[in-house]
């Protein structure tokens, strides 16, 4: 196969350095972003008179056609062509004759490959930001029908004090928010124009940025051809939004993976979303969610690949960028997957009630409720923390619980308590008193769940 940039040599590429160099066996999916931002060239080419206009038409037609064969699998990349451009350029050329040498007119492969992976990175950014919003929508229907059940919150994963269910559930969807926000903000740095930076100083041609700015739907045109085709941040921004975004699927991940299990029993994951094993009978495992948690590490991974690719790097291109493709690919394929999985198994997640109400009555989740009491009766808050440390540890030698105790036992610790303290220690009152903005009182959850509402819209 003829090298497009074959002129200035004598000697044919060694073959190990033809596979060892060539991109085409994973920048292939690119194709379909090269022919669009080739188009959206050749058509300004012909606008501005820089090539024929007949030339442009011929080119913006024998570019469909292409695209046409890739998506019906039948356009067959040549890895002796190197990447992508080059087999669709040559391509081109073989399809419609010499109009197909005019579309790399006032380009270089440097900024194009900047505009395709640009273009690829803000079709991935869209396209998380609805999985997201999937996933959120099924965090909030999960919330919604579980307004009743209360668990113990824990810290340290102790038992700390009673929660709604759904208050937990919607924690996640605020942080899957965040996650949003933090691809809709580097959207706006993706979605900047590279072409016409040419191979690093710009070009001599009248060429017009703004027109291909205009037909490929970027904000602005980048301002310096040095920077726009050496510039990678946004891949790294990419990646590094995918890292927490995954970071938040692992803990979700992880917290079914113990919910599940037979120590907690909180909760049952459908059929569909566990598996069984090969020699233990009873086994349902929760395989989806763990592979979630585990794949947290490659995408981790992915980032500080491509972090450790650019640094040092002098300005302008460099062949070691191309190394910057298989880290993002992979890092946008696991995020998207485990965001798609994880939205599915949540409505298939049964909640066991009973097994969660009998933990939120253990590990003595009331003790912050009777140190309130005291307080509410006139007692520095310091004084109630240490005499109800001393009721906990009254009840942890006795193998008694808070509630079960009589006024009397609780009037031994402090003259204080009165008959209306047993009310106030049922998972449901402690629950309902904490209303602060932001608590987990039904009211307010009930509120939070009509503002996510409000968000997913
Ligand atoms: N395949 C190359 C890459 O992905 C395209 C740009 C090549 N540019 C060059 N000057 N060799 O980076």
């Amino acid at each position: 196969m003829k090298k497009l940039w074959g002129g200035r040599f004598e000697g044919a590429t060694d073959k190990l350095v033809e596979s060892f160099s060539e991109s085409v066996s994973f920048d292939a999916r690119l194709a379909p972003w090269d022919i669009r931002g080739s188009i959206a060239h050749a058509r300004m080419l012909g606008a501005q008179g820089i090539i024929r206009a007949a030339d442009a038409k011929k080119i913006i037609a024998g570019l469909k056609v292409i695209a046409k064969e890739i998506e019906d699998g039948t356009f067959v990349f040549d890895p002796a062509l190197e990447d992508v451009h080059m087999n669709i350029e040559s391509a081109l050329t073989e399809r419609i004759g010499d109009a197909g040498k005019r579309l790399h007119t006032g380009r270089s492969r440097n900024d194009q490959v900047a505009l395709d992976v640009r273009l690829w990175t803000r079709d991935q950014v869209d396209a998380v930001g609805d999985e997201l919003r999937d996933l959120q929508r099924a965090l909030a229907d999960f919330a919604e029908a579980h307004m009743d059940v209360i668990l113990p919150g824990m810290t340290h994963l102790q038992h700390a004090q009673p929660v709604l269910l759904a208050h937990h559930y919607l924690a996640y969807f605020e942080m899957f928010g965040r996650d949003r926000e933090r691809f809709a903000e580097l959207r706006k740095r993706v979605n900047v124009l590279p072409l016409g930076s040419a191979a690093l100083a710009g070009t001599t041609y009248p060429i017009d940025r703004d027109q291909v700015a205009k037909e490929l739907g970027f904000d602005a045109v980048s301002r310096n051809s040095m920077d726009a085709v050496s510039d990678r941040d946004y891949l790294i921004e990419f990646c590094s939004a995918a890292s927490i975004a995954m970071m938040h699927l692992s803990r979700l991940s992880e917290e079914l993976v113990l919910w599940s299990s037979s120590a907690f029993g909180y909760v049952e994951i459908g059929d569909a979303f566990t598996t069984g094993s090969s020699i233990m009978p009873q086994k349902k495992n929760p395989d989806v969610a763990e592979l979630v948690r585990g794949k947290v590490g490659r995408v981790y991974g992915d980032l500080t690949a491509l972090l450790t690719l650019m640094k040092g790097l002098p300005l302008t291109y460099n062949r070691d960028m191309q190394e910057d493709k298989e880290p993002v690919f992979d890092a946008a394929d696991t995020l998207r997957v485990c965001l798609r999985v994880v939205a599915r198994m949540i409505p298939s997640i049964r909640v066991n009630r009973k097994r969660m109400a009998a933990a939120a009555s253990e590990g003595f989740l009331e003790a912050t409720d009777v140190a309130d009491y005291l307080v509410g009766k006139g007692l520095p808050f310091r004084e109630a923390h240490e005499i109800t440390g001393k009721l906990v540890l009254y009840c942890a030698k006795n193998q008694r619980r808070l509630p079960e105790l009589s006024l009397d036992e609780f009037r031994s610790f402090s003259g204080l308590f009165g008959s209306d303290l047993r009310a106030q220690l049922t998972p449901q009152s402690i629950v309902s008193r904490r209303n602060t903005f932001g608590g987990t009182a039904p009211s307010r959850v009930r509120h939070a769940l009509r503002q996510a509402r409000r968000a997913l819209k």
